[in-house]
């Protein structure tokens, strides 16, 4: 795992960016796997910026998107269809983006291997070491699946709705043999909370209480992370 620690946040989002540019200038048509949460946010403005400036081109990019609440409307603010347009897709000349739906989560696995697979996972972390909504547990599930989400998820996620009973309770997530199958993964961690996940990431052994740490076993990882999130 290549380990880039940055000062600051923006250091971070800029130098996330400039791996995903890299990539899709030598890849124009690569399939990015694309997260949501306040760690990106920095990233996808980034992103914006250098596709206004005419450096970056998405034209041919597909985005298979980690996951998705369920049951909620896509048009609901606080969707991750809601989410990924508003911070990336109406901004920039995307070709087509996928989310995994709970009518047949399996599809969407044989979408990414019809696609060929994808070129760059970018994801965050739970404060618990949860990937998408990959929760802790005795066992990593590794197809995408719907998911209950834990007590300590719903806690973390109430920030963005108005009350804790407002966060969906399930939610549809890539599996962890969908995200070890892309050919590149971008970890990004931020702040102090995350640093507990990410020193188990750091640690000996992989470990499905904290499903993050299976990222150890991926040839092409590069974690970026703040001070505050790292020793
Ligand atoms: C959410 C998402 C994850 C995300 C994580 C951290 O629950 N399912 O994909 O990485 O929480 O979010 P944040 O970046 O807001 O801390």
């Amino acid at each position: 795992m290549k380990i880039i620690k940055c000062k600051n946040y923006e250091e971070m989002s800029v130098k996330a960016a400039e791996i995903f540019a890299q990539q899709i200038n030598e890849k124009p048509d690569s399939v990015l796997g694309l997260a949501t949460g306040s760690t990106p946010l920095g990233l996808y403005a980034e992103l914006i910026k250098m596709y206004n400036d005419g450096k970056i081109d998405f034209s041919k990019c597909v985005s298979l998107n980690l996951d998705e609440y369920s049951p909620i409307a896509y048009d609901n603010d606080q969707s991750y269809h809601y989410f990924m347009n508003e911070n990336l897709f109406k901004h920039v000349n995307i070709s087509e983006s996928n989310f995994p739906s709970e009518d047949d989560p399996k599809a969407y696995d044989a979408l990414a291997e019809e696609l060929g697979g994808i070129d760059i996972q970018l994801l965050g972390i739970g404060e618990n070491g949860h990937i998408g909504f990959n929760e802790p547990g005795d066992v990593l599930i590794a197809p995408t699946h719907m998911t209950g989400l834990t007590e300590s998820t719903i806690k973390a996620n109430a920030r963005f709705f108005e009350s804790e009973d407002d966060v969906p309770k399930a939610a549809i997530t890539m599996g962890i043999a969908t995200i070890m199958k892309a050919k590149k993964v971008v970890l990004m961690a931020s702040g102090a909370k995350k640093r507990d996940a990410v020193m188990k990431i750091l640690a000996d052994n992989i470990d499905p209480q904290c499903p993050a740490t299976i990222l150890k076993a991926h040839p092409d990882v590069i974690l970026i992370c703040d001070e505050e999130a790292i020793d």
